[in-house]
């Protein structure tokens, strides 16, 4: 969709900017899964033709290592974070003037220092407003900002700087719209998991924009890129093999023996429910694991919560991993009863019959499941 987009502006006439934090919170600490989909990324910007990536707070907080990582993976695109300090990071550039149609663009990208607390690798930072006011001297027809702040630290940022033109927020969520003006400055906000491209036309007579809208990137509208998808199930093939090998060294140490839970298994239902665990068999609870391995992502930590028995993510005491236990794999009659320990002991003693809304939408969220009706969704797996 990009090449189809610089068609209708023209050659030469466009520059993509991409503001970062390529990488989700929920991927903890996992420096290594970072490093992959970072690389994943840049590769595929590198495809698509992006001139400039600004990274965000996901990529400082990892510090020095994954920065300097940046240009390797994204040779030919303009790596810019101007307030850096310190040993100077190869690739990293303060700023570049882009000349399109005669005209001298000026792009620069500047973070919030506050980030550097966050900095395990212990980046440091200068100053954003002296930076910024400093690049601005540079000779240009038009200047932009990436500006790694929140929304309110980057209103009182432009409004303490006189002479940028347009500012693109990276680092917080969501989009905005319509550009808006700001002490003489357009902002911009796209950071929408990729989900749209931010698009600004800019007048250089009237020194302001045409026209600024959202593209929404569909599958229906725009075809894949081959080699994007190539790049993408590579990953997804190396993402898994990595899950396992944690889960393997997991094995070979103390935290990796098989886990004492109060989740006792379907296996031991049926011989007194032999009814209700042919039913259960029948729903799409009962083969929700295999869903993930058709996926590949039977290892993926993101995704096993909702697709096993009593998740500890969830704060519950069953399932925790792949090797430690085995036997809580789908949506078993556990996770909506609750742990069966007690009732084994007392088959008649009353037990897990208080089922609620929440038992379901801890799964069923307005994100996985759109549609999700407690009292229809109920008959349909009603036993
Ligand atoms: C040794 C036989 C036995 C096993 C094993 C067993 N149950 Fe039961 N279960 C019973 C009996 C007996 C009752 C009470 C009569 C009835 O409703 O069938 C009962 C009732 C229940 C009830 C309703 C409780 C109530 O308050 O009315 C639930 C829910 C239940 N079982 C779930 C399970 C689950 C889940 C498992 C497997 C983890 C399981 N049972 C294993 C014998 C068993
Ligand atoms: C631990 C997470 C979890 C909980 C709790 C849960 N579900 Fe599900 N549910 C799933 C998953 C995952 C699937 C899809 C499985 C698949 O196809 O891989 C699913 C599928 C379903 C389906 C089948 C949808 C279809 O279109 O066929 C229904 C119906 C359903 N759930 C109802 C419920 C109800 C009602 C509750 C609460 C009483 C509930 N679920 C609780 C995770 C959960
Ligand atoms: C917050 C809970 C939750 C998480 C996390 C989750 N799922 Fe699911 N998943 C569900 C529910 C609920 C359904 C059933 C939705 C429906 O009724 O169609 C489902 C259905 C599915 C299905 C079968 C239906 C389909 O769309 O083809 C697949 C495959 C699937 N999930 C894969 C994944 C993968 C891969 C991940 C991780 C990237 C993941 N899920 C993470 C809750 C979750
Ligand atoms: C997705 C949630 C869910 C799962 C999974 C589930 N159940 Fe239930 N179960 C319910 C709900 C809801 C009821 C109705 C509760 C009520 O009567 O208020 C129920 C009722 C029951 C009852 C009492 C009603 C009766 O027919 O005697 C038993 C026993 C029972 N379930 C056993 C099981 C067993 C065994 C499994 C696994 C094979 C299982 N359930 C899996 C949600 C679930």
């Amino acid at each position: 969709m990009i090449d189809l987009l610089r068609q209708e502006v023209g050659t030469g006439k466009s520059l993509f900017i991409n503001s970062g934090n390529l990488t989700k919170r929920t991927i903890k600490n996992d420096f290594e899964v970072k490093r992959e989909v970072i690389k994943t990324a840049l590769s595929s910007y590198e495809i698509i033709g992006t001139e400039i990536f600004a990274p965000g707070a996901q990529e400082l907080i990892y510090g020095r290592q994954i920065m300097s990582s940046l240009k390797e993976n994204a040779p030919k695109s303009t790596i810019l974070c101007a307030n850096l300090d310190g040993t100077p990071i190869p690739g990293i550039e303060t700023h570049k003037v882009f000349t399109l149609n005669n005209k001298k663009i000026l792009v620069t990208a500047i973070i919030d220092p506050n980030l550097e607390k966050k900095a395990i690798h212990g980046l440091q930072t200068k100053d954003p407003l002296s930076t910024l006011q400093e690049i601005l001297k540079i000779p240009h027809d038009l200047a932009i900002a990436v500006l790694q702040f929140s929304d309110a630290k980057a209103r009182r940022l432009i409004r303490s700087t006189a002479g940028l033109d347009i500012a693109i927020l990276g680092t917080q969520r969501g989009t905005i719209k319509e550009s808006e003006l700001v002490n003489g400055c357009w902002l911009v906000k796209n950071n929408n998991h990729g989900k749209t491209v931010g698009y600004l036309d800019w007048d250089f007579t009237a020194g302001a924009p045409t026209s600024s809208k959202l593209i929404e990137i569909s599958k229906e509208i725009y075809e894949a890129d081959q080699q994007i998808d190539n790049l993408v199930g590579d990953y997804e093939v190396w993402l898994r093999q990595h899950y396992v090998e944690v889960e393997e060294n997991k094995e070979k140490t103390a935290s990796g023996l098989p886990t004492k839970t109060p989740y006792v298994g379907i296996q031991t239902c049926g011989t007194c429910h032999p009814r209700i665990t042919t039913s259960w068999q029948s729903t799409r609870h009962a083969r929700a694991y295999a869903s993930l391995e058709k996926k590949c992502k039977d290892f993926c930590p993101d995704c096993l919560p909702c697709h096993v028995t009593g998740s500890q993510e969830h704060g519950k005491q069953g399932f925790r991993s792949p090797t430690t236990t085995p036997t809580l794999f789908n949506i078993q009659c556990e996770e909506c009863h609750g742990s069966a320990e007690g009732h084994l002991k007392d088959p008649n003693l009353p037990y897990g019959l208080k089922i609620e809304a929440s038992t379901c939408t801890l799964c069923h969220t307005s994100n996985t499941d759109p549609e999700f009706s407690f009292e229809e969704d109920l008959k349909l797996i009603a036993h």
